[in-house]
Parts: structure tokens; sequence; C-alpha cells
């Protein structure tokens, strides 16, 4: 009798065993959604839809974005934060609020290193400083000198209070002792309109998006790089630390996050996906003549986004108080 329940407990484990191996091996079996949370056409939704678009072919399944803007991002992180931890809601984080808004915002109602599990880092991307063609202002130096003569005259558009085209404005004016005056919109692309337009007299956006505006027929130009060296992308455009401001540098990191307690295979399952989707190598190039900056794979995992997310939360505390940046 024993040995018979011995076997009925065996075959229960075993085929319990198995379901369970086969509801692993069938993740995902639905549709994933990412939140950006920006307008779509800016830069962070760029990048999200071009890697989704390889990540969901890794995986077999649809990857839907959903942009919802406002408050430099912080509006889409806090919902993310909160969406069911099943391996079917991500959130396409960055530096600004994942790492700068715990110092800027009061009331910040998610926690960038307690409510998330990292996912993977996507490549960096630094950033042009742009102005209309139709400015007298055509060079760094110029913006500068108008901004110091003309205190709080100066107007560059960003995505929001927070946004990394917001940081680093501020980061640039505070390392300048000049004066800029930010007026915020919902993501990078509506702000870039209005520098089209005219409206504002600079703005700083990552290089995927800011590329495709400085044709020679285009309404733009790009008065300086926040790269350490020039870029072959921008052939001519100087990086603003060589001269305008000594040492100045910065550039947008990104990664991709799941609300805390995301089961773990389903983090390493995408984790997977993307480092497959690499392997594509006519896609890197693509990015890397957008000037985006591929990482190498170590730096690329769960545990070094959570480790460089926890120690950029620590940087950004100082600079934010270096730089005085604050919500206005
Ligand atoms: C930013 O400036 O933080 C982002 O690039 C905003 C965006 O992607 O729209």
């Amino acid at each position: 009798m024993k040995t018979f329940w011995n076997r009925a407990v065996a075959a229960a484990c075993l085929i319990a065993g198995a379901t369970g191996a086969s509801a692993q091996a069938a993740y995902p079996s639905k549709p994933m959604t990412w939140i950006v949370p920006f307008a779509a056409g800016g830069p962070t939704d760029a990048l999200a839809r071009d890697i989704a678009e390889k990540v969901q072919r890794q995986l077999g399944q649809t990857i839907v974005i959903e942009n919802q803007g406002g408050a430099g991002g912080t509006i889409g992180a806090s919902k993310a934060a909160r969406a069911a931890p099943d391996g079917y809601t991500f959130l396409v984080g960055h530096m600004g609020y994942m790492a700068a808004a715990p110092s800027l915002y009061k009331k910040l109602t998610y926690d960038p290193v307690k409510d998330f599990d990292a996912v993977f880092r996507f490549p960096d991307t630094p950033m042009v400083l742009m102005v209309p063609k139709s400015s007298p202002h055509q060079t760094a130096a110029d913006l500068l000198d108008f901004a110091r003569n003309n205190p709080g005259k100066l107007n560059f558009s960003n995505a929001g209070v927070g946004s990394t085209s917001h940081l680093v404005a501020a980061l640039f004016a505070s390392r300048a002792g000049v004066e800029i005056t930010s007026v915020a919109y919902k993501g990078a692309a509506p702000a870039l309109n209005d520098l089209m337009a005219g409206v504002v007299d600079g703005m700083f956006d990552q290089t995927n998006t800011a590329l495709p505006q400085l044709t020679p027929t285009g309404r733009l130009t790009a008065v300086g790089l926040t790269s350490a060296e020039p870029m072959p992308q921008f052939p001519g455009v100087p990086p603003l630390g060589a001269k305008v401001v000594p040492g100045f540098e910065a550039a947008t990191w990104y990664g991709l996050y799941a609300p805390k307690n995301t089961p773990k295979q389903a983090v390493q399952k995408v984790h997977e996906a993307y480092v497959k989707a690499l392997t594509d190598k006519a896609w890197t190039a693509k990015m890397t003549d957008q000037g985006i900056r591929l990482l190498p794979a170590a730096q690329q995992t769960p545990a070094a986004l959570a480790q460089h997310t926890a120690s950029e939360v620590d940087k950004w505390r100082r600079v934010a108080a270096e730089a005085k940046i604050q919500i206005d």
C-alpha cells in the first residue's frame, strides 16, 4: 500500500513539475506592455519601439508600447510601479525619473530601486544642443554671451521637469554660470516642434531624434555635443566640454524595468531575448549611425542595471544639489 502511495505521489509531482515547466516555457503567452512615460515620437519612444520590435521577434509575442507622458516621466513610472508583477508590464526607464526624480520631487509615489526589478540596460545616447536656423545665436558661445548679458531671457524647451533635456540644460547652465528659463512639455517631440517653430531659443535632445532634424534643408542647427569626443555623425559640431564649458559631459542612460517581484524567469527571458537581438549586426550598426552608444554585455545584465540605478540615485542627490536643480 505504502509503495502504491509513494508511486502516486511521485507521479503527481512529476505531472505538477511538467505543468510548471510548460507554463514557464510558454512565457510570454500573451502580448506584453512597455510603458514609455513620454509622448510618442521622442527619443525614448523611438529607441523603445526599435528595441521592442527586435525583442518581440525573439519572444514570439507582441510588445505594445503605451505612451503615458507627463511630469518628466514620473506619471508613467508610478503607474508601472503599481502594475501587476506578472511579467506582462514593463517600464522603459531613464536617468531622469529612475535616478534624479527622488532628489527633485518631494512627493514621488515610487522608489526607483525598491519598487522595480531591473531587466536590462539599453544603449546610452549623448545629446545635442540645437537652436533654430533663424536664431541670431549660431554657436554655443553666442548663446552663453546672450544669457550672460540678458539674465533669464534665454528659453530652452525640454521634455518635462526632471527629463534629461531639462537636467542636462540645467547642469550646462550651472557649469557655465548662466541662467536659462526652462519651458516644459510632455515629451521631447512637442518640445522639439516649438524649437523648430522658433518659440524657444534652444534645446538639448538625444542624438537619435536630433539627427533627422539636422539636414541641410532642416530648420535647426546643432551648436554642441554633450559627448567628450566629436561624433562622426555630427561633422563640425564641437563637444561643449572642449572649450565652451570645459569638462562638461553628459549622456542619457535607459533601462527596462518590471514591477518588483516579477517572476525571475520572466526577467531572465526578456533579458536573453535582448541579448539575442543584439547579435543582429545590421541593427546595431543602424543604432551606431544614429549616435547611440552600445554597451559591453556585462553592463546590460539585470544585476548591472540594478546596481547602476542605485548608484545613479546617489549621484543625482549630489548633482541636483550642486546644480541647484529644483522643481519650478
Ligand atoms: C528626455 O528629455 O528626458 C526624453 O528624451 C524625453 C522623451 O523621450 O520624449
